[in-house]
């Protein structure tokens, strides 16, 4: 089996571990009151983006300039990233329903329902979210920014051992709307993310965990910035 790890750093930024070969997901850390760690102490591996705003984009050139690690994103944000200065041969562009091998891990970009505009006003293409594929085949899934929509089922059809779930509401689905997506995705646990952040996007977690354990089979694990879940 690989060892896999996730450890929450705020908002949506993910620390993922498998087999000590690392993907940070959407790295917003400056300015971001509760994250766990600084933007500088990380070197990951690959840094996967969901979508182009700046709660999900802040530290992505600053990490990736830094560090030459690899990017994947949608076309238009990899291109973007290498007009920032991300080295061309790091930035992989890839489109919706598309995989890309990492090496250590396989990436299918997902739909989503969203906007994505990057912070420059530069048009960042469509929002996904991503399936990220151990080589022991368990997956994770992170919906990235998202309404509700019902082809998360086929999404679940996949087998997800873990999905990652904005419930903050506002600018992706709430409370409600994240049970029913639980309910698509049959994953085997939940962890909830996008919420608390700002005041807009405020939620109580053990209502919400209380909620997927009463009315779903999946088992919710909500992490303080800075926890980690081991699969
Ligand atoms: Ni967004
Ligand atoms: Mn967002």
């Amino acid at each position: 089996m690989t060892a896999v790890s996730i450890r929450w750093l705020g908002h949506s930024t993910f620390w993922i571990d498998l087999d000590g070969k690392t993907i940070l997901t959407d790295p917003f850390l400056s300015g971001n009151p509760f994250a766990a760690v600084k933007a500088d102490d990380l070197t990951p591996d690959t840094i996967c983006v969901s979508h182009g705003h700046g709660d999900h984009v802040g530290d992505l050139i600053g990490i990736a300039t830094r560090t030459g690690c690899k990017v994947t994103a949608n076309v238009e944000i990899a291109r973007w990233a290498v007009k920032q200065g991300v080295g061309q041969p790091n930035a992989v562009g890839v489109n919706t329903g598309g995989t890309y091998n990492l090496g250590f891990a396989k990436v299918k970009y997902t739909i989503a329902f969203h906007s994505s505009s990057l912070p420059d006003g530069t048009y960042g293409g469509m929002p996904h979210g991503y399936i990220i594929t151990a080589p022991d085949g368990r997956k994770i899934y992170f919906a990235g920014d998202t309404a509700l929509f019902g082809d998360m089922r086929l999404y679940g059809d996949e087998g997800i051992d873990v999905a990652i779930l904005p419930i903050g509401d506002h600018f992706t689905m709430g409370v409600d709307d994240s049970i029913r997506a639980v309910k698509l995705l049959s994953p085997r646990v939940v962890i909830p993310m996008h919420f608390n952040t700002f005041p807009p996007i405020a939620q109580d977690g053990a209502a919400w965990a209380e909620r997927v354990r009463t009315e779903t089979q999946a088992t919710p694990v909500v992490l303080s910035p800075g926890e980690t879940y081991t699969l």
